[in-house]
């Protein structure tokens, strides 16, 4: 890769959590003993109302956590495939407290922990989540900040989110390298001002919308190259 094509003057990686390190599928995955093949359905539709009702509470100025954004997104899909199970809900919900993280998450963050960049997540989960999660993973030493939508109780991409990425790293947006595996937080994040890397791990479609994520690339073992590490 030459110079010219790498991401200079970089402070701080900024991560998405769901997704992008954290593997979304991996709850409804584990549970395909009682799911059977409604399993890739459900995660899939448990996902996509995730997603929604986090922009409808947004525009409609009702926040609840994600935590219950995510309780209220599974009933709706199990309602939908007529799965009428509570032991399996509450299996389902506790299995997303502890989702896996995806294999180079690890070793991308050690590189860049190791040549001094800033490491961040910046994410719609709730702040129990986000600790659970990353104690999980086994990532704590390797995250400088863990920062949650919470303080400011609105979802992306609105623009009081990705600005606590700013104040909270203290550097400015354009020294800031955002990555999400999610086309429309990319897109949000370039057009709030990051440098952004869309994670593009399921080979999605570009959103059609202003914000371009500058570099496409299909995994995190891709980042410490790119950045010139
Ligand atoms: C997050 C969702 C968007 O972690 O994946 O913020």
């Amino acid at each position: 890769m030459t110079a010219e094509s790498k991401l200079q003057d970089i402070g701080a990686c900024v991560f998405d959590a769901y997704g992008t390190l954290f593997d979304v599928n991996a709850a409804a995955a584990r549970c395909r003993d009682a799911l059977d093949d409604k399993a890739d359905a459900l995660a899939s539709l448990w996902r996509t109302k995730q997603l929604e009702y986090t922009w409808l509470r947004s525009l409609r100025g009702d926040y609840v956590d994600f935590w219950h954004v995510t309780g209220q997104s599974l009933d709706y899909a199990m309602a939908a495939l007529k799965l009428k199970d509570d032991a399996l809900r509450t299996r389902l919900m506790e299995l997303y407290l502890v989702l896996d993280a995806y294999p180079e998450v690890r070793e991308t963050l050690s590189a860049l922990k190791g040549a001094g960049v800033k490491t961040a997540i910046l994410s719609n989960g709730s702040p129990s989540m986000l600790v659970a999660a990353v104690r999980r993973a086994e990532l704590e030493g390797l995250l400088d900040e863990v920062i949650s939508v919470d303080s400011v109780r609105i979802y992306k991409p609105h623009p009081s989110v990705y600005q606590l990425a700013v104040d909270g790293l203290r550097l400015p947006s354009d020294r800031i390298c955002f990555l999400s595996a999610n086309a429309w937080d990319a897109s949000g994040a370039a057009h709030f001002g990051f440098r952004v890397i869309w994670i593009n791990r399921f080979r999605a479609q570009p959103e059609q919308l202003p914000g371009k994520p500058e570099k496409e690339i299909h995994n995190l073992a891709e980042l410490p190259d790119l950045l010139g590490l």
